[in-house]
């Protein structure tokens, strides 16, 4: 569902953030569909922690650019397989180095 065209149009699979640019509920409801995402699910038995865990992840990734810089090894093969998640087949090697090193 989170992948479906009929929703989130021909470029359903790609990764990109500016979806999200206003809000994962806004992103939803730009797709024509507001319930269309349901990372933390709906209704009363729906996710509790959805606030703090969109808030320890966004923290973390502030502290880690901060200091480091990523890049994807060159030995990295796009090959990405749908486990309930999607999950990088051969993993996903990557370069970290500390920025002021
Ligand atoms: C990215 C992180 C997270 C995702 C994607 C996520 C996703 C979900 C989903 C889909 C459900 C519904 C499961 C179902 O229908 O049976 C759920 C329930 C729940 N989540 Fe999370 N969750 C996350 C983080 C957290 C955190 C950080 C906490 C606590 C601090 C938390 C606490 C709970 C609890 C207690 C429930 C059960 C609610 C109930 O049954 O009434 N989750 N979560």
């Amino acid at each position: 569902m989170h992948r479906d065209r009929e929703v989130w149009g021909h470029d359903a699979g790609e990764f990109n953030p500016l979806r999200f640019r206003d809000g994962a509920a806004r992103a939803a409801a730009a797709a024509g569909i507001p319930h269309a995402l349901l990372s933390f699910s709906i209704g009363p038995r729906s996710c509790i922690g959805q606030g703090f865990a969109m808030l320890e992840a966004k923290a973390a990734m502030a502290a880690m650019l901060r200091g480091l810089s990523f890049r994807v090894s060159p030995g990295y093969v796009h090959a990405p397989v749908d486990l309930i998640t999607l999950k990088p087949k051969f993993g996903l090697p990557v370069i970290v180095r500390l920025l002021d090193a």
